[in-house]
């Protein structure tokens, strides 16, 4: 089978990993991938969001099965341009990825369906929404409706946070059109953990459970990033969680998604917060999630490829469960010096070479680029260092030992991850 995996982060170096040990792959190429990406598969310049170019080189190279990581070209409709020429795709339609295209639509959505989720209200006034808040007081989480590339949430500890964050959205447009409706919700607390299943709309088989690392620095300190690191499982998904999950979440989403009459397949995620009253959504996304994908993957020993046709064939009743290496994955993200700010490029990267040779350790590149003889930095997050272990604590100590054999220039990665597992 010829693959074409779309995207160019650690998610799709992940992916393009498991997909090129499928014994379906005889070619795969990436679009546009990156400097890791390019020693497993074919990496072809053209934009993850061009879903016209994307077509005709499908077409042109006939593409049996193309995979799309990133969100964009989800809600830009390249599963419904894909389907409408005959080609198969994986992944959700336009309709679909409005999921987590719009939080309006999703809270909105997870309200009719009774999926639980954290109260809310839908503003576009910003009079309106900073009364509201007076009345409700802080803490409140304020939300840009559109895609904000992971910044359009504000957890707000008082009013005065809580009224500028709705200010910056609705008056001064920071997120432009992403910014011109806004969730005003309640704060939600307890664990978070993230729950990815596959579905042809019908069945549905859960990934094993993961967790991201948001913020920037160590003990969720700092800014919002797309997140600095993971491990599968998480041991606060128990089975007994799990289970209220996919009941409560999970199942009502899926049979929600087919009363209103949209088709979903794909890889749906949901983020859960772990609270008193049981498990509430914070939000959906339509793919999967970066960098859970670089602990989860590595973890799964099911042919994804066999996984990915079902699910886009709508025959996933086919797969039996998915099997799972019982070790843990912890992926470490090594980011460049200022992100999730203003980042530094081009600075050289050494010892990916004695990393990925360690035993137990996947190196998977985010943000870099080969030239003739050496990789280059080229994105905030520029590396995630997967390590397994029998043991959390073994598994973190396979990651971190890898990431210490690497080195760029203002380096930074958070020194704790996966510590709240221990
Ligand atoms: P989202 O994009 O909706 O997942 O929000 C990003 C992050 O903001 C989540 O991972 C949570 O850490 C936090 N968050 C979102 N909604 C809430 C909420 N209602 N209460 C507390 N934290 C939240
Ligand atoms: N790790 C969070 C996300 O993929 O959106």
């Amino acid at each position: 089978m010829r693959i074409l995996v779309v995207g160019s982060g650690g998610r799709e170096h992940a992916l393009v990993w498991k997909i090129a040990q499928s014994k379906l792959c005889t070619k795969l190429f990436c679009a546009p991938g990156n400097g890791g990406i390019s020693q497993i598969a074919e990496c072809v310049e053209i934009k993850a969001d061009d879903v016209s170019g994307l077509l005709e080189f499908a077409r042109k190279e006939k593409i049996d099965l193309t995979v799309v990581g990133p969100e964009k070209a989800l809600s830009l409709g390249i599963v419904d341009e894909f389907t409408k020429a005959g080609l198969k795709i994986f992944g959700p339609d336009k309709k679909a990825a409005n999921l987590e295209a719009s939080k309006v639509f999703a809270k909105s959505f997870m309200a009719k369906h009774k999926v639980p989720t954290a109260n809310f209200k839908i503003f576009d006034n910003p009079q309106a929404a900073h009364k509201y808040i007076e009345e409700h007081g802080a803490p409140c989480v304020i939300k840009a409706d559109g895609l904000a590339a992971g910044k359009g949430v504000v957890v707000a500890k008082s009013t005065e946070e809580a009224k500028t964050a709705v200010t910056s959205m609705l008056q001064d447009k920071v997120f432009g059109e992403a910014g011109s409706k806004i969730i005003v919700e309640d704060c939600l607390f307890g664990s978070e953990v993230s729950i990815l299943v596959i579905t042809d709309s019908r069945e549905v088989l859960a990934l094993a459970s993961a967790q991201d690392h948001k913020r920037i620095f160590d003990h969720d300190q700092g800014a919002n990033t797309g997140g600095m690191g993971a491990y599968s499982p998480a041991p606060v998904a128990t089975f007994a969680v799990l289970k209220e999950v996919m009941d409560k979440i999970i199942y009502r989403t899926i049979d929600g998604l087919a009363k209103d009459g949209i088709k979903y397949q794909g890889v749906l995620y949901a983020g859960i917060m772990l609270t008193k009253q049981g498990p509430q959504a914070l939000e959906f996304n339509v793919r999967f999630g970066d960098p859970e994908t670089q602990a989860i993957l590595p973890r799964l020993k099911t042919d994804l490829v066999e996984v990915m046709l079902a699910a886009s064939s709508g025959k996933l009743s086919k797969i039996g469960a998915l099997e799972w290496d019982r070790r843990v994955c912890v992926c470490v993200v090594c980011a460049a010096a200022g992100y999730p700010g203003e980042y530094v490029q081009g600075q050289e990267i050494l010892g990916l070479e004695q990393a990925s040779h360690l035993p137990a350790v996947v190196v998977f590149h985010a943000g870099t680029k080969r030239t003739k003889d050496k990789f280059l930095t080229s994105g905030g997050r520029v590396l995630g260092v997967s390590g397994l272990g029998n043991t959390v604590q073994e598994a973190i100590d396979k990651a971190y030992r890898a990431v210490e054999k690497i080195k760029f220039e203002g380096m930074q990665y958070r020194k704790d991850i996966a510590r709240k597992a221990l």
